[in-house]
């Protein structure tokens, strides 16, 4: 608990040196998408294509992030509320220390990516909807989730019997049963690219 003895200390190196060093402007990109929408896919070839232009990427991702900081944690509303604040305060360190930051969690609630966005500066934060239509993510079901979600062996699974509240205005809208992981990936990275948080010469 945070309390007046709790004092704020400044650092000498700033955000902005430390990015200086790498040729990249700092950000985040906040994947939001049903259980088996693509998000880790997605972030994951897009984190390839950034390493490979030589930017220094970090990749946070929910089932990952679940085993260790965040394995005391279900899926309640509550839970997933928790989940996301540690993870947006978890990124904004990251973004302290001059890095591309990719999170992929459901993070289904509006509110929640508001307060994410909130703790950043100024476009910082890039939402990127994963947007799948829960047949198709059904039909995917890599974990077998879904399955066990309709025979009600899983409770509070997001689409079922736990809401999604679908983004309004994502910076990036990607639809992943139009195209290519590939074409995905590389539509965020031109996005990166035309706002200037990278460099496609950005060899390193
Ligand atoms: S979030 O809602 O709190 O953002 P998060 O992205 O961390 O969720 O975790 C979702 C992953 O946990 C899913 O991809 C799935 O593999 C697994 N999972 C297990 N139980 C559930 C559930 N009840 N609802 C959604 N996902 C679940």
């Amino acid at each position: 608990m945070k309390t007046e003895n709790t004092v704020w200390h400044e650092q000498h190196i700033s955000k902005a040196q430390r990015a200086s060093i790498k040729d990249q402007k700092p950000c985040l990109l906040w994947y939001t998408g049903l259980s088996g929408s693509g998000k880790s896919t997605v972030a994951n070839a897009v984190d390839a294509l950034l390493f490979e232009l030589g930017c220094h990427s970090y990749l946070l991702d929910g089932d990952n992030v679940r085993h260790g900081l965040n394995g005391d944690l279900g899926f309640t509303d509550d839970e997933r509320i928790e989940n996301i604040r540690r993870i947006s305060e978890v990124s904004k360190l990251f973004l302290d220390a001059g890095l591309i930051v990719s999170t992929a969690f459901i993070s289904p609630f509006e509110q929640d990516r508001a307060s994410a966005r909130a703790k950043l500066c100024q476009g910082e934060f890039i939402e990127v909807y994963i947007d799948t239509p829960i047949s198709i993510c059904e039909q995917r079901d890599p974990k077998g989730l879904y399955k066990k979600a309709r025979a009600g062996e899983i409770k509070d699974f997001t689409g079922i019997d736990s809401s999604y509240d679908v983004p309004t205005k994502p910076e990036i809208h990607v639809e992943t049963a139009e195209q290519s992981i590939q074409e995905c990936a590389q539509q965020i990275v031109n996005y990166l690219a035309a706002q200037g948080f990278i460099s496609i010469t950005n060899k390193g």
